[in-house]
């Protein structure tokens, strides 16, 4: 009888937000400004050249810290970007630009990239072969 009762009750909050319009679903084709799909087309090769470049601010490399193809960090526990969904790499680089994510070492380099560079280095860093890991033994856990 409970779980009857339950059911009952979300099938009136369903109808009920039915009724009021509810959350509406995302539209297809409608983007948020600030997301990765507002970016310019992103192109491979420049990509590449922007990702061995030394950046003005920090004189260091994406390469530098992440290594070649994204897939040698210096640290284990830097991020791989090989294979990473071009979005969310993208996405990622936009939240460090605006300060929505905040890393003492990521940060700098990214504030100063322009939208076409953002779009180049994730579609770069999309573009290599993914290796993918979680951070099993990377944190110990006291
Ligand atoms: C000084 C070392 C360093 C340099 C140089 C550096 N990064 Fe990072 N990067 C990091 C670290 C550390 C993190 C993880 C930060 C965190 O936890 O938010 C990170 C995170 C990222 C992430 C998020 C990945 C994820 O899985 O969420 C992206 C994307 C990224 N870096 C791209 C770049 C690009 C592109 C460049 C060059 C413009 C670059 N990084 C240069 C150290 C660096």
């Amino acid at each position: 009888m409970k779980t009857f009762a339950a059911s009952g009750l979300a099938l009136a909050a369903t109808l009920v937000l039915a009724a009021c319009g509810g959350p509406t679903p995302a539209e297809p084709g409608v983007v948020r400004a600030t997301i990765a799909s507002a970016l310019p087309e992103g192109r491979i090769e420049e990509g590449e050249r922007k990702a061995n470049a030394k950046g003005d601010a920090t004189g260091q490399s994406c390469i530098d810290c992440h290594g070649a193809d994204g897939n040698n960090p210096l640290d284990p526990s830097y991020p791989k970007l090989g294979g990473q969904y071009r979005d969310y790499l993208a996405q990622s680089l936009q939240a460090y630009r605006s300060g929505e994510r905040d890393h003492a070492l990521m940060s700098n380099q990214a504030r100063g990239l322009d939208d076409q560079q953002i779009a180049d280095l994730a579609a770069y860093f999309a573009s290599r072969p993914a290796q993918v890991r979680d951070l099993h033994g990377v944190h110990s856990i006291n």
